[in-house]
């Protein structure tokens, strides 16, 4: 038998936690995100000393959090490698070198590798093979910015608790592999750096939470999650530059619309699926013949359980029509009404 107290599906499984710690345990539940961010400089400082370390910004919060808390704890020992994999979302990448380089300070490397990227995955449709791949790229550059900046020491990261339980096994137990997160694990030994990971225990409202005791822009805190491999697990089949354009226009269409309605923030994930199947639709007197698209939207509170988002008929309407008359290349929408379990946020 299986039983999830800390699933927030779990009728009064947060109760039976909470009677077990503060009755039964007598804890007195005294942990603060003040508290958290102290001790975490602290140990960043412990384990670092006078190391230089490296952070990959991948435009997300995760990774943001996690180099301004390390900046805060070290300074300038830090310098950020920013890897645009050309699977980022329209604009998105000038607004992490902004905000960074213009707004922070922090030292940062922005890596155009968008062909490389590209290259590598080309005529691959395997989710896996494509994180992995993904992955494996990464860290092949990253290893070259690395000896690039010289003397670094230590690779940071913005891994979180989720990615840590559903990709590995901590305690070489029965749970299997959901997805393998392109950035936790597969560090080649070549690399010889190593891993500060000051958030590995957070979940995501926690990142949120310590995110605005960093100071760091409410807007930006409250950015819905992307995942590492980017635009890449949201096309599914192979992935080509023309593929990658036409999700990029129906994302951002989609994304506008939610933010018009006043929605966001109400909403844990919102994207676009561009999916490898043309469908026939007419446009004005002739006949089309051009791919489908989903949209999905969930509710989450950790990214581990979702529902999918309720939106009105009107809304989801709206959205097609727009999508279909402004996106050349689309000329279907559809709305994924699955939960997780048993799906999964993203489609691979
Ligand atoms: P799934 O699709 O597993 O996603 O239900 C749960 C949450 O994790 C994000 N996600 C990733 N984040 N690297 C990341 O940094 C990854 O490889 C990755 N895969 C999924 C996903 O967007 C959702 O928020």
């Amino acid at each position: 038998m299986q039983f999830h107290p800390e699933v927030v599906h779990t009728p009064h499984g947060d109760a039976l936690i909470r009677n077990f710690l503060f009755s039964v345990s007598g804890l007195s539940g005294s942990w603060t995100m003040a508290a958290f961010k102290a001790q975490a400089i602290e140990k960043i400082r412990a384990q670092v000393g006078t190391g230089k370390v490296i952070c990959g910004l991948s435009g997300g919060v995760d990774s943001s959090v996690a180099a301004v808390l390390i900046h805060e704890a070290i300074g300038d020992q830090l310098t950020c490698i920013f890897v645009d994999t050309g699977l980022m979302r329209a604009g998105e990448a000038d607004e992490v070198v902004t905000l960074f380089r213009d707004h922070y300070n922090i030292p940062l490397v922005h890596v155009d590798a968008a062909d490389l990227f590209l290259g590598k995955l080309a005529g691959v449709s395997d989710p896996e093979v494509k994180r992995k791949t993904i992955g494996a790229t990464f860290i092949e550059i990253f290893d070259a910015e690395a000896k690039k900046i010289g003397g670094a020491g230590f690779l940071a990261q913005g891994t979180l608790y989720p990615d840590v339980i559903e990709s590995v096994s901590f305690t070489g137990g029965p749970s299997v592999t959901i997805k393998s997160h392109h950035n936790v694990g597969g560090l080649p030994e070549r690399m010889n750096l190593k891993l500060v990971e000051p958030l590995r225990e957070l979940f995501k409202d926690e990142v949120r939470r310590l995110g605005v005791e960093l100071g760091l822009p409410k807007a930006f805190i409250g950015r819905h999650p992307f995942p590492g491999p980017g635009l890449a697990i949201r096309i599914p089949g192979e992935i080509t530059l023309e593929k990658l354009d036409i999700l990029r226009k129906a994302d951002t269409v989609y994304l506008d619309e939610i933010r018009n309605a006043g929605l966001y923030d109400d909403i844990w994930q919102a994207f676009a699926v561009l999916l490898p199947v043309r469908t026939v639709g007419v446009m004005g007197d002739g006949r089309s013949y051009d791919y489908a698209c989903a949209l999905r939207a969930v509710t989450s509170v950790d990214g581990m359980t979702a529902d999918y988002y309720p939106f009105p008929h009107e809304f989801l309407g709206r959205v097609a029509t727009r999508i279909i008359n402004e996106v050349r290349g689309i000329n279907r929408v559809t709305y994924d009404i699955t939960s997780k379990p048993p799906g999964t946020i993203e489609w691979e």
